[in-house]
């Protein structure tokens, strides 16, 4: 597989951050957190150019931290990002536009006091992609393609709705005509009615721009929906990767199977997204991974081996990886 985006051996940590209060709490004696979260640890993937590669895993396992690494927002503790052979960020600075990032609050990531054209403009006209003079001309055309009337490139973020604020937030990034795009939960605020139209949107312009994408989704629906492979991450490190079709239907890692097993309901909406629930139980700090397999005090197939080897991510069937020491076993039940 050629791999057009390609992250190899990325790892991020954040030191504790202490108030004022609690550090001086800590000079004293008392007891304050002061170790560092492993938000993502030794992560490397790759995705083909025009494809879309699904993110999920339960909240905090270090979804959002992976899409800015890749981004180029934050800079890595270790390993590196690269988009066809250049690296996205040097010295701890991002030194591309060719990956762009499209999030899950729309009205937290515009201006409140900046018309949506301007916002849109600034960027492109920063780095040459068009002129101050042909601004409103180049930004009317990508509200066009977002399906946003181009009469509208005057008015301000509040006059819209949650989904036509997306859909600003999406021209916006297309704006700056990046190979790579990153969408961290970009249909979560949105009501359901509304999700499948900016989904749909999402595919129609991918498919027309011959887009790179990362899609993070706690929703296993919508990933399975605009992906053509899956990450599934555990306490941030990746524990299987495959083609959807595989890892949704026959999962080789008992936390994948557990995620996408858990089924208590099923929401079929208007435009037959199923909508699956999230995983019961705890998730357990990353301040203090189990040692081991991270999973393996969930885990019903765990083993003495689990609770001492962290197991490396291999090739399991069907063209995919999976970190578990017993991969195999876990296909046989199906
Ligand atoms: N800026 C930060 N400072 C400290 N800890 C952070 C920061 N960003 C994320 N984390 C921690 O890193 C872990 C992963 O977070 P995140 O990447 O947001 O997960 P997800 O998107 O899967 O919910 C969490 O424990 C979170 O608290
Ligand atoms: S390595 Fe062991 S504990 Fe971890 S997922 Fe596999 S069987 Fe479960
Ligand atoms: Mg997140």
């Amino acid at each position: 597989m050629s791999a057009f985006l390609s992250v190899a051996n990325v790892s991020r940590s954040f030191g504790p951050n202490l108030t004022t209060g609690e550090k001086i709490a800590a000079r004293l004696g008392a007891s304050v957190e002061t170790r560092h979260v492993q938000a993502v640890s030794g992560v490397s993937l790759t995705v083909r150019k025009g494809e879309t590669l699904g993110l999920v895993g339960e909240s905090g396992c270090g979804k959002s931290t992976l899409g800015r690494l890749i981004a180029g927002i934050l800079p890595p503790s270790e390993g590196t990002v690269q988009i066809d052979g250049a690296p996205v960020m040097q010295g701890g600075r991002k030194v591309t536009t060719r990956v762009q990032t499209v999030f899950q609050d729309p009205f937290a990531s515009l201006d409140p006091r900046m018309k949506v054209g301007m916002t849109v403009a600034e960027g492109p006209i920063a780095h040459g992609l068009t002129t101050k003079a042909q601004a409103k001309a180049y930004v009317a055309e990508w509200f066009g393609r977002v399906g946003l009337d181009p009469a509208w490139v005057d008015r301000y973020p509040h006059q819209f709705s949650g989904g036509q604020r997306q859909r600003i937030a999406i021209a916006r990034a297309l704006a700056m005509q990046p190979d790579v795009l990153i969408c961290d939960e970009p249909v979560a605020s949105l009501d359901v009615s509304i999700q499948a139209q900016i989904i749909n949107l999402f595919l129609q312009l991918q498919r027309d721009l011959d887009l790179t994408c990362v899609f993070i989704s706690h929703d296993l629906s919508v990933v399975r929906h605009v992906s053509e492979r899956v990450a599934v991450m555990y306490l941030g490190r990746i524990v299987e990767l495959g083609p959807v079709g595989q890892v949704f239907e026959r999962p080789a890692h008992p936390y994948t199977a557990a995620l996408f097993g858990s089924v208590p309901k099923l929401v079929l909406d208007a435009d037959e997204l199923v909508h699956f629930e999230p995983i019961e139980g705890e998730v357990p700090s990353p301040l203090s991974p189990p040692p081991g397999c991270h999973y393996h005090p969930r885990c019903p197939l765990a083993s003495e081996v689990c609770a001492l080897d962290i197991p490396p991510l291999r090739d399991v069937r069907e063209g995919r990886v999976a970190a578990c020491h017993h991969a195999e076993a876990q296909l046989q039940r199906y």
